[in-house]
């Protein structure tokens, strides 16, 4: 037996109950791992919430770190003991231990402790494609990035500056602007105060350049209105799209790839993993609740 945070309905934080549960043995091309460490993400509080509909009793979360316990048949390149991360999988990563399947998981260098991989897999994944694949950042690019002190937000600054681009970062606090300075932001708006509405999303695509790209791939400060298409002509020819990690990391190869480059450009330094709240597993729906609150900055950890 084991135990796992799971929600048998959709609501707030309070539906989290933290629940022993039967994992059995790993079936056909899957490995059960024990965790150590699991990222938090606001994709976590849609599913809670019902935002995201999902088939209940359900677990919870898209992100971990820790070892593989046993391996299914089929399985060839992963053993018992191995080191792994994943932030492209089935959810239940709120768990002491699950199965999980084995093609979608990572094995983790030495220099990469448990508590980071945790804290950059799902995001770190995201950013990647993001800047690297949706719109691939070139030194001279400009880039207007909301929530920049978040989970995403402290990622992406880093890796955008490194790659010569100019990011300017919209954030809720005045703290959270020196914070974003730190990681990557050459400019940022401290939108509660300055003219930035950032609940629009019309209010992105006017600052956009003929021919910008926006990139809305997340939704925290509300869903977007159907968008009249004619308005991408009178704004500039403008690019609109809203990619998920799950399309982008669907292939094994491509989730290989991905993973690469992002543990490449946080080993080199270049981008540094903010791990800056951690909660005991257990204590799931008190971070949930610090995340919707925007009490939160760059990455957030549950401990196993
Ligand atoms: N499409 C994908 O593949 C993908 C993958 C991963 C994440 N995402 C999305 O990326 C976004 C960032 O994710 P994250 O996990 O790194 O979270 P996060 O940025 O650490 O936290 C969310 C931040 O959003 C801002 N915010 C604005 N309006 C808000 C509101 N009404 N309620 C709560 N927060 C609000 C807050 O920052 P301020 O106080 O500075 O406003 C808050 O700290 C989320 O929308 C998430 O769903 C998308």
């Amino acid at each position: 037996m084991t135990h796992a945070i799971r929600f048998h309905r959709a609501g707030g934080p309070e539906v989290l109950v933290w629940e022993e549960v039967e994992l059995g043995k790993p079936g056909p091309g899957e490995a059960r791992i024990r965790h150590t460490a699991v990222g938090l993400n606001f994709v976590d509080i849609y599913n809670r919430s019902g935002l995201y509909p999902v088939q209940l009793p359900s677990g919870l979360g898209g992100e971990g770190a820790g070892v593989v316990e046993e391996v299914g048949p089929g399985v060839t390149d992963l053993k018992p003991g191995d080191r792994i991360a994943y932030g492209s999988a089935p959810m239940g990563a709120y768990a002491e231990a699950r199965l999980i399947p084995a093609d979608r998981l990572i094995k983790l260098p030495d220099g990469i402790d448990d508590k980071t991989a945790a804290a950059m897999m799902l995001k770190g994944l995201t950013v990647q494609y993001l800047i690297r694949q949706t719109y691939r950042v070139k030194a001279g690019d400009t880039i207007l990035l909301h929530a920049a002190a978040g989970g995403i937000g402290l990622i992406l600054g880093q890796w955008a500056k490194h790659l010569g681009a100019t990011v300017i970062g919209t954030v809720g606090s005045d703290e959270k602007a020196k914070l974003a300075k730190a990681h990557g932001c050459a400019h940022t708006i401290v939108y509660t105060r300055e003219d930035f509405v950032k609940d629009t999303f019309l209010k992105s695509l006017d600052c956009l350049a003929p021919l910008g790209v926006v990139a809305l791939f997340g939704q925290s400060s509300g869903s977007v209105e159907p968008l009249n298409l004619g308005l991408l002509a009178q704004k500039g020819s403008l690019y609109v799209t809203r990619p998920t990690l799950n399309t982008y990391a669907a292939k094994r190869e491509s989730l290989v790839a991905m993973a690469k480059e992002l543990f490449e450009v946080v080993q080199s330094g270049a981008v540094k993993i903010e791990v800056n709240q951690s909660y005991p597993l257990k204590d799931a729906a008190k971070a949930h609740a610090d995340l919707a609150a925007r009490k939160t900055t760059g990455s957030t950890v549950l401990l196993v």
